[in-house]
């Protein structure tokens, strides 16, 4: 019989609970979701009470409390803690967000928190980004120019000039709005998905880079681009703020307008 691995996706099942300690005054219960693709087992929810007086204010908080004094098996991804590295992104009360800019006191009842949907999951809160990686890397997401810059001096640009990076350059490829997008829930192979596309706008939208052409060239594709049907998703999603379907927008009408 062929070897079998369960898909992230199977059947989730009730896990453990972990109580919270006695006398605990103000318990919040976070169900997490578990899966380790090493044991043959479907992924469960386990339940952690928390108590929240013991507790920072932040749902990071309360993940990085499970993992270093109740359940050291928890995995995720974390770094700065402040809303700049993007790893901590994952599904947090029904909404893609970053776990670490999230106040534990903004939702009501128990918290449910799971991986970025629609990503195959490397481990309980992990999903695998390497797909999403090698698409961000496909944009050549660097500055490209082949006239010299003056000698000694950086490439400067007016005030309007970077003003139109605003909004751009605050991205911090959590993948959020990608992984919130039905087009690349079912594309995600052909697809760039907002996130990625609102990086290739950054770099189309800069003064300094003269490869727009070839940039729109890479992306005139019934799929890569147009696979975006604005249902905006991306937008409501972005725990920044930002607007991935307004980027994509401007890189259609940028193919418009050089035809
Ligand atoms: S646009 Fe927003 S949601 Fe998308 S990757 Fe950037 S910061 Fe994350
Ligand atoms: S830990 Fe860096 S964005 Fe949350």
């Amino acid at each position: 019989m062929a070897e079998f691995s369960l898909p992230a996706n199977s059947k989730v099942v009730e896990g453990k609970t972990f109580p919270a300690p006695a006398g605990a005054a103000r318990v919040k219960k976070f169900k997490v979701y578990r899966y380790d693709p090493d044991k043959n087992e479907n992924p469960r929810m386990d339940t952690y009470e928390i108590d929240l007086d013991a507790c920072g204010p932040m749902v990071l908080d309360a993940l990085i409390k499970i993992k270093n004094e109740i359940d050291s098996t928890l995995t995720f991804r974390r770094s700065c803690r402040e809303g700049v590295c993007g790893s901590c992104a994952m599904n947090v009360g029904g909404t893609n967000t970053l776990a670490c800019i999230n106040a534990i006191s903004d939702f009501r009842g128990d918290i449910a928190v799971y991986p970025l949907p629609h990503m195959m999951v490397v481990k309980d809160l992990v999903p695998d980004l390497t797909n999403a990686y090698a698409q961000y890397a496909s944009i050549q997401p660097w500055l490209q120019a082949d006239t010299p810059a003056a000698p000694g001096k950086e490439r400067l640009q007016s005030p309007e000039e970077r003003e139109e990076l605003d909004g751009l350059w605050e991205c911090v490829l959590c993948f959020s709005c990608s992984t919130g997008c039905p087009s690349y829930w079912w594309n995600s192979d052909r697809y760039l998905g907002p996130a990625t596309l609102l990086q290739a706008y950054r770099w189309i939208a800069d003064s300094r880079d003269e490869y727009t052409g070839e940039r729109l060239d890479a992306l005139e594709d019934p799929f890569r681009l147009y696979r975006c049907h604005t249902i905006m998703n991306c937008t409501n999603t972005c725990p920044k703020n930002l607007n991935p379907g307004k980027a994509i927008a401007r890189i259609k009408q940028k193919m418009v307008e050089r035809r």
